[in-house]
């Protein structure tokens, strides 16, 4: 087995089933370094069941799994631990523990991850000098990210909807990944709340050059994904140039269908789509 990082995630051939349900059917593909999958599909098509089992939270009946080279479909538990150290996930539902401060929410992955424990909680490349950080320290600037700061101290009960989405993306970039999962991060938000979060996970897929699998039932979230760039000069979320403009190049959309994968290509390739099925996910500004 040689590792291979120019892959972050491969899918060979998965198929998932629970009793006479499709989650999966033969679904194949493959995320390189920096490159972002916008995934659509109507609900109980296997979008989240894809997040699942890309990092060995759930099983697939057949087929292969590899992240970052590695095939995790059948390794033991602990070491599948190890690989998921380097993959921020936010859940569909959220997934905050209710009774633990916002810090300790976000401080969990640090705190809870055996690699990342015994590297002193320093990631390649961030600290540069070698100095070494304390989960404490990236945990605030985690929530500085998210520009949360303020809120350390309070219980995930005590803040709004997006508040709480603001932190459940501080607790996924805190290991500082290079494989981000979101799942439906802008659900049940309004327009500009949504909006915001994705300014979030635009920034933090350019600062990093991070993979970024997004699920999501808002056209206008991949259409962003796919359109604007964060730059770090301005601070500001910028409208990317035309032509061969990195994010266009590297977004590509995804339509699940009864746990098939029916469409994959460009924005302009699925604005261009005939199939009647994949043209219900190109409303702008959709639900
Ligand atoms: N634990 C489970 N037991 C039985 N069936 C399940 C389980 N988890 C998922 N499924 C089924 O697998 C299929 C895919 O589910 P999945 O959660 O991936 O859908 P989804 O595309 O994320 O939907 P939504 O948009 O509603 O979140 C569905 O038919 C679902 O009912
Ligand atoms: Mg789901």
């Amino acid at each position: 087995m040689t590792p291979d990082d120019s892959i972050v995630l491969r899918f060979e051939d998965v198929s998932l089933h629970f009793d006479a349900t499709v989650a999966l059917d033969h679904l194949s593909l493959e995320v390189h370094p920096g490159q972002t999958y916008v995934v659509f599909g109507a609900a109980g098509s296997g979008k989240t069941m894809l997040l699942k089992v890309a990092v060995g939270l759930v099983r697939p009946d057949s087929g292969r799994v590899s992240l970052f080279g590695q095939e995790i479909t059948g390794l033991r538990e602990q070491d599948l631990f190890d690989i998921r150290a380097r993959v921020g996930i936010l859940f569909q539902e959220g997934g905050l523990f209710d009774s633990l401060t916002v810090a300790e929410n976000v401080a969990y992955p640090l705190t809870n991850q055996r690699v990342l424990r015994q590297a002193a909680v320093t990631p390649e490349g961030s600290a540069g000098n070698g100095a070494v950080r304390t989960v404490d320290d990236r945990v605030r600037e985690s929530l500085r990210f998210v520009e949360l700061e303020e809120t350390l101290d309070k219980f995930p009960a005590e803040l709004s909807g997006g508040m709480r989405r603001r932190v459940g993306i501080a607790r996924a970039v805190v290991s500082a990944p290079a494989l981000l999962l979101y799942d439906s991060p802008t659900a049940g938000l309004d327009p500009i709340t949504a909006n915001t979060i994705i300014a979030l996970i635009l920034k933090e897929r350019d600062l990093r050059n991070t993979a970024t699998i997004m699920v999501t039932h808002r056209y206008q979230d991949g259409h962003l994904m796919a359109n604007f760039r964060y730059n770090p000069n301005s601070g500001q979320i910028e409208r990317a140039r035309g032509g061969g403009d990195v994010s266009q190049v590297s977004t590509k959309f995804l339509v699940m269908n009864a746990g098939r994968l029916v469409f994959e290509g460009t924005e302009p390739e699925l604005q261009a789509s005939q199939d009647p099925y994949v043209r219900k996910f190109l409303r702008v500004g959709g639900a």
